[in-house]
């Protein structure tokens, strides 16, 4: 039985490999046997001040890398979230639902608003139309990196207290994450997560990064102290993170890398991690360049705006008439 999949991507800034290891490449791997919706999340991006051209930019850009890494607009939903007004509405009706001390402790929230003079009240309430994305497709499962679980918490909590109180209106979303790869961190920083509004370059490897700047950033990712190729987290987070990115782009257990390195230096190691992100990236960045200026990309999503909005409306049908809202306008 197909299942139903949403998740969205911000389109703040060049796509990292932590949001493909961590998101994206599930995205793929998931369009095989779920009914998937992906989105490309436009008005959370508008939580902080954004260039309107620039932004424009960037959502076809990530709608475009969508495509480039496989998902099938034959077997997915591509789309939008501002092209379905849906997110809005029921992002505002959610809204009403959550608590401001639920919102209070979202640590996002918290970091993102650490040492800025005013945050906007969207930032605060970013929550409630996440939570409205995912509601909206009566989901069953959404895979994202481990930075939303907390996210996800609420969402269930949002879903259940409505379902509580004006009868059965939505499905109850489980968070789908990676055991390792769920959380891939900064080339420069292990303590810190790899990031597309990190502002140092070197700490991440963007997607489109051409083969030089990547073998640049890989070889000067640090490593820590002593020379061994060993897998242990806590006590060396930098060489742990460069096996879990091993691992996961080139398919291979981590076990099995220690192995193959054992008295090796990380001159070896490294040199040869960049070869293996080189390759997997490679197709990828051609796909992307054939597809863009295409046409293709707007295609795909003016498509998937018109099913996601005949999908949305069905749920918002039964939520206005379940809170006792409107319901006179011809649909
Ligand atoms: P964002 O860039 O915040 O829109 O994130 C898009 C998706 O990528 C979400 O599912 C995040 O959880 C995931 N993600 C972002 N950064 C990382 C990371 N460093 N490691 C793993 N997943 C990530
Ligand atoms: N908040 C997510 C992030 O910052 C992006 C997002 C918005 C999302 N709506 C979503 C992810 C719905 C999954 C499902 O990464």
């Amino acid at each position: 039985m197909s299942y139903r999949v949403f998740s969205g991507i911000q389109p703040t800034g060049q796509i990292t490999l932590g949001n493909y290891l961590g998101a994206l490449r599930q995205f793929v791997a998931l369009q095989q046997d779920a009914d998937a919706f992906y989105c490309v999340v436009d008005l959370h991006a508008i939580t902080v001040a954004q260039d309107p051209s620039l932004l424009r930019e960037r959502i076809v850009d990530l709608a475009t890398l969508y495509l480039a890494v496989g998902l099938n607009p034959q077997k997915s939903t591509l789309f939008v979230q501002s092209d379905v007004s849906a997110h809005s509405e029921l992002g505002w009706i959610l809204q009403c639902m959550v608590h401001m001390g639920e919102l209070s402790r979202m640590t996002q929230f918290k970091e993102k608003a650490e040492g800025k003079d005013t945050v906007t009240a969207g930032l605060f309430t970013y929550p409630a139309l996440m939570a409205a994305d995912i509601l909206l497709y009566q989901t069953s499962r959404v895979p994202v990196g481990d930075d939303q679980k907390q996210h996800l918490e609420l969402t269930r909590d949002i879903a259940l207290r409505f379902n509580s109180r004006f009868g059965e209106t939505f499905a109850v979303p489980e968070v789908m994450m990676l055991k390792e790869g769920a959380r891939i961190m900064s080339l420069d920083d292990p303590a810190k997560k790899m990031s597309k509004s990190n502002p140092n370059p070197q700490s991440r490897i963007e997607i489109l990064d051409s083969p030089d700047d990547i073998r640049k950033k890989i070889s000067r990712a640090v490593t820590d102290s002593d020379r061994e190729i060993r897998f242990a987290p806590q006590t060396k987070p930098a060489v742990s993170n460069l096996l879990v990115i091993y691992s996961l782009t080139a398919d291979v257990t981590i076990d099995s890398l220690v192995a193959q390195y054992e008295g090796k230096g990380y001159g070896a190691f490294k040199k040869d991690l960049a070869d293996v992100i080189v390759a997997h990236l490679t197709p990828i960045q051609e796909k992307h360049r054939e597809i863009r200026g295409s046409g293709l990309t707007e295609d795909v999503l003016r498509q998937g705006a018109a099913t996601a909005a005949q999908e949305a409306e069905e749920t918002m049908a039964l939520v206005r008439e379940r809170v006792g809202l409107g319901g006179f306008r011809r649909r």
